[in-house]
């Protein structure tokens, strides 16, 4: 599958330590993962916002927005799931590299994909969340209509329903988004990251 005998990665002069100090901020890897409808994407948004409105560069990758582009090929076979979030752990990687604080917002069910990104980024890189709602909540709130096509039958392997998640067992964070509020969610989050980011 791949040749990596006769490759010969270089060490460029322009490097990680050099990137941070010119925009001036560490990079992070903040990792939610949590079942679908949980509130995932809504908090990295936010996020994303306070990042910006406090002076630090940041990008998301979101489930659906990924999945339409680079993971295209993919389903939600357990295979492509993990083959998903391995191709995620590598872009978040290099943009880890490039100094960039990166959010990612995927169902991430695994553990041992989640532990992949945490060694691939080295784990003082990497910050997990864990995005927690019941599976009932989740299908009351149902924002993308998924969970009514579940129970009709027309999607099959869905999270939480005929697809495991295993919840994550050593998270960095947990936050419940049945009990709190987005705003509150989020500044739990960017509070225990600031010491992190700031130079
Ligand atoms: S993951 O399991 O591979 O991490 P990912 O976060 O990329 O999943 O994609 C999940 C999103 O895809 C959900 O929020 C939902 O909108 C959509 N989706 C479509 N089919 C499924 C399915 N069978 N299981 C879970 N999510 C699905």
């Amino acid at each position: 599958m791949n040749n990596s005998k006769n490759l010969f990665p270089h060490n460029h002069f322009v490097n990680s330590e050099l990137r941070q100090k010119l925009i001036n901020q560490r990079p992070l890897l903040i990792w939610l993962s949590g079942l679908s409808g949980s509130g995932k994407s809504t908090i990295a948004n936010v996020l994303e916002k306070k990042l910006y409105e406090n002076g630090f560069l940041s990008y998301l990758l979101d489930g659906d927005n990924i999945r339409v582009g680079l993971n295209n090929d993919l389903g939600f076979s357990d295979e492509d799931r993990k083959e998903n979030i391995r191709r995620i752990a590598e872009v978040s990687k290099l943009m880890i590299d490039a100094g960039v604080i990166v959010i990612t917002a995927f169902i991430s069910p695994f553990e041992e994909e989640r532990d992949f990104a945490k060694k691939l980024v080295k784990k003082e890189n990497y910050f997990l969340v864990h995005v927690d709602c019941s599976i009932e909540k989740c299908e009351e709130r149902d924002v993308k209509g998924l969970y009514k096509k579940v129970r009709k039958g027309e999607i099959k392997n869905f999270t939480g329903i005929d697809s495991p998640y295993e919840e994550p067992k050593n998270p960095s964070l947990k936050i419940n988004t049945e009990n709190e509020t987005v705003d509150e969610s989020v500044e739990k989050i960017f509070s225990v990251i600031l010491e992190k980011i700031k130079v």
